[in-house]
């Protein structure tokens, strides 16, 4: 998973990649290093830890000026998080750089041959495995750096973004990839590289796309020169234009990033509703959905792939399309689809859902799905990346960045992209009658206004996130369309509060959970008035006779559940449809002020990383 940046220019490369990793640390923040140099004088910086135990060590540094340099925050695959395995790497004639993110899965057969050939590992990664073979090749076939990265890859099996850099050429920068995404920025006589565009958008907005097999070199004052590995052939780069800015990957005077971007969900959603939802002529307006209408009015199956989050929105895009469109849908853990041979008709649509359009599990499935003839349709957030590119066509949340590990606003957007998509296929499949199409944009359209009053009355979840920030273990129930709620409530909490937490239909709770219930279990019920609202209630009364301590999400107004639970939290009156998006800003915000409590790294909770490119 690991992030990179390498900058080749006139600036001050360390305190570029310094602040370029911090943006990066999403990707991974259990060591970190850089390299620099500058005439003779080079250093190879690597910590265990932080970005900011990196800037540390700069301080006391001797180099601390360059004007082309590597870094790198990793995500442990192979070997321990310890400063020894921390990239970059160097071969073992110190004369080339390696920083790497991926898996090279063949590198204990490179090793056995280089081990016999008098090479010596310091660590135990796959990176330096791969540095020295670079090396190896160049040394013994006499060959330039860039020809040697070229030879080296053709026997490398496995995921790799790199950037290589050899001392005795200070002037040059080699990068390529298979699987893990690298996108190089160009400037006005410099050039950086990057895993994305986030440590180099105040730099510059002109960017290049690296394609799987393709390098490039990057030479001071000279054209960028991309080539493809398999081929050989010379591939002239298309320069596309970024369009966000430096505020979006910013804080703006919130504590964490998961605040921020819970906040921004009502400016997320109406930046995914833009120019979507015309109200005059009562319709959704895809293009992407235009341009493939006979595939979609024909198709006999929709099936949903995700991980994660992505996968939850999946799970409410089911109930979505299959309610108003009435077209069977499955929805499908990408990690599992991938491996299980599965059977596919040309009538069917695979839509994968992902927020970052790079998680390798999602992009193995598209493409067994494509080699299998289906047509892909993506759902993605990151413009440019890898899922959305490898997809026939597709639709972006347009969410902005999210930095924080656990997702939120890409969620409701995602959620909110599916909703378009149902009301879309419902019409042009004659499922649902107008008028009632016409309420539901109307609906759709008050969205952002109503999760902006939502956000305003957020005292009661502060002071509720106080009563249970102890509590060890949390059941989360719901039905119907708020059963991926109560999934996604239950991920919120465990992944960054570290409270063990459970999703389940509130009425499988009496096959098992209710045998948890008891005086000590917060039970979290999603209980909205439509929908399978009776039911609810009795499941509410089941738990209560269990003395378990019930916070519900109610519709504003209601008394009857009132009566029940311990603790209420109203969210807007609404069609169904919807709950699934006020229904979830709540419990994000619950998990994220129960995580703060308990004094945990919100945005960088243990273990996890936003972007998931390896198996
Ligand atoms: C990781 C992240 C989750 C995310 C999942 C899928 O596990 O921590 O927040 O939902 O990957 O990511 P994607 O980018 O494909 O939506």
């Amino acid at each position: 998973m690991c992030g990179i940046v390498s900058y080749l220019g006139n600036q001050n490369a360390l305190p570029l990649l310094l602040d370029g990793l911090q943006r990066l640390e999403y990707r991974g923040y259990d060591s970190a290093g850089i390299f620099i140099q500058a005439g003779d004088k080079a250093h190879n910086g690597k910590v265990s830890g932080k970005v900011d135990d990196l800037r540390k060590h700069f301080e006391t540094s001797l180099l601390k000026e360059a004007h082309v340099g590597l870094g790198h925050t990793r995500w442990a695959t192979h070997g321990k998080p310890n400063q020894i395995n921390a990239h970059p790497h160097e071969s073992n004639d110190g004369s080339l750089v390696l920083v790497h993110n991926g898996i090279i899965e063949n590198y204990e057969s490179l090793k056995t041959i280089l081990v016999e050939k008098g090479y010596r590992f310091k660590s135990e990664t796959d990176s330096e495995v791969l540095i020295n073979w670079i090396q190896e090749i160049k040394n013994s076939k006499q060959l330039t750096l860039g020809e040697a990265v070229h030879w080296a890859l053709q026997t490398v099996v496995g995921a790799y973004g790199i950037v290589v850099f050899d001392k005795t050429q200070p002037d040059t920068l080699v990068t390529a990839r298979l699987g893990s995404p690298l996108v190089i920025g160009v400037g006005e006589d410099e050039y950086f590289v990057a895993s994305d565009a986030t440590p180099f958008i105040q730099h510059t907005r002109n960017v290049i796309y690296l394609n799987d097999h393709e390098m490039a070199i990057l030479q001071k004052n000279k054209p960028i020169e991309v080539q493809h590995l398999k081929s050989n052939t010379p591939i002239d780069p298309e320069i596309e234009k970024l369009h966000w800015n430096l505020e979006d990957i910013q804080k703006g005077g919130y504590d964490h990033f998961m605040l921020k971007e819970i906040f921004e969900q009502p400016q997320a959603i109406k930046n995914t509703l833009r120019g979507r939802v015309n109200l005059e002529q009562s319709k959704i307006d895809l293009s992407s959905m235009k341009r493939n209408e006979d595939r979609f009015i024909h198709a006999t199956r929709i099936i949903i792939l995700g991980c994660g989050t992505s996968w939850h929105a999946g799970l409410v895009g089911e109930y979505l399309i299959e309610t108003l469109a009435r077209i069977p849908v499955e929805v499908e853990y990408a990690s599992e689809f991938r491996y299980r041979n599965p059977i596919l008709y040309p009538t069917d649509i695979v839509i994968p859902i992902s927020q970052s359009g790079e998680t390798a599990d999602t992009l193995a499935a598209v493409n067994i799905a494509k080699e299998n003839g289906a047509f892909i349709y993506g759902i993605c957030n990151v413009v440019g990346a890898t899922i959305p590119r490898a997809t026939d066509d597709g639709v972006y949340t347009h969410a902005g960045p999210e930095i924080g590990v656990a997702s939120t606003k890409a969620f409701t957007s995602q959620v909110v992209v599916l909703i378009m998509m149902a009301l879309k296929l419902a019409r042009l499949k004659n499922a649902l009658p107008n008028d009632q199409i016409n309420e539901l944009l109307l609906e759709l359209n008050r969205l952002p206004e109503n999760l902006e009053t939502l956000l305003q009355h957020i005292e009661p979840i502060q002071h509720l996130a106080k009563t249970f920030d102890t509590a060890t273990n949390c059941l989360y129930l719901g039905r119907g369309y708020n059963f991926p709620v109560a999934l996604e409530g239950a991920l919120k909490l465990k992944e960054i509060s570290y409270i063990h937490a459970e999703g389940y239909p509130a009425a499988e709770m009496k096959h098992g959970p209710i045998a948890l219930i008891d005086e000590e279990m917060p039970v979290i019920v999603i209980a909205t008035k439509k929908g399978h609202y009776d039911k609810i209630v009795s499941n509410i009364q089941e738990i209560k006779s269990r003395k378990g301590r019930i916070i519900a999400i109610v519709s504003e107004g209601d008394e009857t559940v009132k009566k029940l639970a311990d603790h209420v939290i109203e969210i807007p009156i609404s069609s169904e449809i919807f709950t699934p998006i006020y229904a979830t800003l709540p419990l994000q915000l619950l998990s994220y002020y129960i995580a703060v409590n308990r004094n945990c790294n919100v945005d960088q909770p243990r273990n996890l990383a936003k972007s998931v490119t390896v198996e």
